[in-house]
C-alpha cells in the first residue's frame, strides 16, 4: 500500500500546495493518484476544497473529501458545533485503505496540525498515520520560527511511534531573509528528517499545467522530483 500522509506544522502554510506537487510528480510518471482530505472545515458546500484544490493543480486522478464542516475550526470543534458527526481517524484510515486498493499512491491531507481534534475522543491525523503504518511528510513555513515548530511535530511524531518522512517548505519566498537561509541547513536537524524540497511562494497561483511542468524542480528525488537540497541552498546563499 502506497500512502502518504501530509501534515504540517500548522494551519496556512501550505500542505495542500505541497499534497499538489506530490501527487503532479507522481501522476506525471503515470502514477493513479488519489488525494483525501478527510476532514475539510471553513467552506460552504459549493467551494473548492483542499483535495479537489490539489488534484485540480497536479492531475490527481481522485479527489476525496469524508466530511465537511463549515467554520473554520479545528474539525472536532466544527463538527461538534454543527451538531454533525465528526470523522474519525479509523473512519479516515478506512477510506485511504480503500483508495489504496484502486490507486498507485494515496495523499492525506490533515487539517491544521498534527494534534489538532478530529474527533470528540482526541483522535488525530496521527492515529490515521499509525492505522496506515503510513510515513508522514511534514510541511512547514521557511522562516523564523518554523525550527521550534517543526522539532515539536517531530518529536509529537516518534512520542506516537511514527517516524517522519522529511520536511518540505510549503511556501518559499521569492526574496528569503537570512532565517529562511539558515533554516536550510537547520530544518534536517530540527525534525531528524531530511529536507525533500521547497515550493515557490505563489505556486498555487500557477496555471495547473505550468504547476505540473515544475513540480519535480521543487521536491526531491524521494517524492520522485529532481529537487537538491545543497544544490538549493548554494543557489539561495
Ligand atoms: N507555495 C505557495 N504558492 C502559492 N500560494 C500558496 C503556497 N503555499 C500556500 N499558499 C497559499 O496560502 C494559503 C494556505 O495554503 P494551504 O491551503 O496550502 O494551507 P494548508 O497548510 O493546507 O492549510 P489547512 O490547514 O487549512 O489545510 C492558501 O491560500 C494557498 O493558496
Ligand atoms: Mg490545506
Amino acid at each position: 500500500m502506497s500512502v502518504i500522509v501530509v501534515t504540517g506544522t500548522g494551519t496556512e502554510i501550505g500542505k495542500t500546495i505541497v499534497t499538489a506537487a506530490v501527487a503532479a510528480v507522481a501522476a506525471a510518471q503515470g502514477r493513479h493518484v488519489a488525494v483525501l482530505k478527510p476532514a475539510q472545515t471553513g467552506l460552504a458546500p459549493d467551494e473548492r476544497g483542499d483535495a479537489a484544490e490539489a488534484a485540480r493543480l497536479s492531475g490527481a486522478a481522485t479527489a476525496a473529501e469524508l466530511a465537511r464542516f463549515p467554520e473554520p475550526l479545528a474539525p472536532a470543534t466544527s463538527a461538534r458545533r454543527a451538531g454533525m458527526a465528526p470523522v474519525g481517524p479509523q473512519e479516515a484510515a478506512a477510506a485511504a485503505a480503500k483508495l489504496a486498493e484502486e490507486h498507485d499512491l494515496v495523499l492525506v491531507e490533515g487539517a491544521g496540525g498534527l494534534l489538532v481534534r478530529f474527533d470528540a475522543d482526541g483522535g488525530t491525523l496521527a492515529d490515521t498515520a499509525r492505522l496506515l503504518s503510513a510515513p508522514v511528510l511534514v510541511v512547514a513555513p521557511a522562516g523564523l520560527g518554523t525550527l521550534n515548530a517543526t522539532a515539536l511535530t517531530a518529536e509529537a511524531l516518534r512520542a506516537r511511534g511514527l517516524e517522519p518522512l522529511g520536511v518540505v517548505v510549503g511556501s518559499w519566498p521569492d526574496e528569503p531573509d537570512l532565517a529562511a537561509r539558515c533554516n536550510l541547513a537547520d530544518l534536517p536537524e530540527a525534525a531528524g528528517a531530511p529536507l525533500l524540497g521547497a515550493v515557490p511562494q505563489g505556486a498555487g497561483a500557477l496555471a495547473p499545467e505550468d504547476f505540473r511542468a515544475r513540480a519535480a524542480h521543487w521536491l526531491a528525488p524521494a517524492l520522485g522530483g529532481v529537487w537538491d537540497a545543497e544544490g538549493f541552498a548554494r543557489s539561495v546563499g
